[in-house]
């Protein structure tokens, strides 16, 4: 009789610390889930906040190295340093390509952007006004040294370009 009961008393004590060891794994397993996926979450948070402020950031600046640029191409003209200018020109002209994959949708507001919401209610224009003045840039490097009129050239594939996007995508400042 003892001995069923000694039996029953070692498969009782098997099934529970077979059982809870089971749990501790379960709940283990669960926590480090749990962890994983929180951290996750946190680190997507700051991860895509991170970017929307570091694209806004990297986006004004070229467009200020492009102001930059095209105030220098202008006094380089002046000086008659054709082939320096031209280097400048198609600076620029990698710079607005750079800026076409500037403008991811979550890029809309926040950090001081003076982006315009219609940027992306018309995002194929945009885009193709950003590709044309990049066009322009290297237009503009082929036929310098040709033109008589330096001003009126830069007018003409540099400054325009400017003016026809701020006066729609860019808030006025
Ligand atoms: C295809 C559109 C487009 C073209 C072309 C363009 N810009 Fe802009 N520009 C913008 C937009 C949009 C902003 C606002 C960016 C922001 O604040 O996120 C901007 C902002 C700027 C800024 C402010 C940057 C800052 O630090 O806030 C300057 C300076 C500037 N542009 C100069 C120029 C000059 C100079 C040219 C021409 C040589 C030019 N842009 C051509 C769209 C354009």
């Amino acid at each position: 009789m003892n001995q069923w009961k000694n039996l029953a008393n070692q498969l009782y004590r098997n099934v529970i610390s077979f059982g809870m060891s089971y749990f501790i794994k379960i709940n283990n397993t669960f926590k480090v889930l749990f962890i994983v996926l929180l951290s996750f979450s946190f680190n997507s948070n700051a991860f895509s906040e991170e970017s929307t402020k570091d694209i806004i950031k990297k986006r004004k600046s070229l467009f200020s190295q492009n102001y930059k640029l095209a105030k220098r191409i202008s006094i380089l003209l002046n000086e008659v340093e054709i082939e320096d200018s031209k280097k400048l020109m198609l600076r620029m002209s990698d710079n607005y390509l750079e800026l076409l994959t500037l403008f991811p949708e979550n890029t809309k507001e926040g950090h001081g952007t003076e982006a315009l919401p219609i940027i992306w209610e018309e995002k194929d224009k945009f885009d193709a006004l950003m590709k044309k003045s990049s066009d322009q840039m290297i237009k503009l490097a082929s036929i310098i040294e040709d033109q008589d009129d330096f001003r009126a050239a830069l007018k003409q594939y540099m400054w325009s370009s400017c003016k026809a996007c701020h006066s729609r995508y860019r808030a006025p400042h």
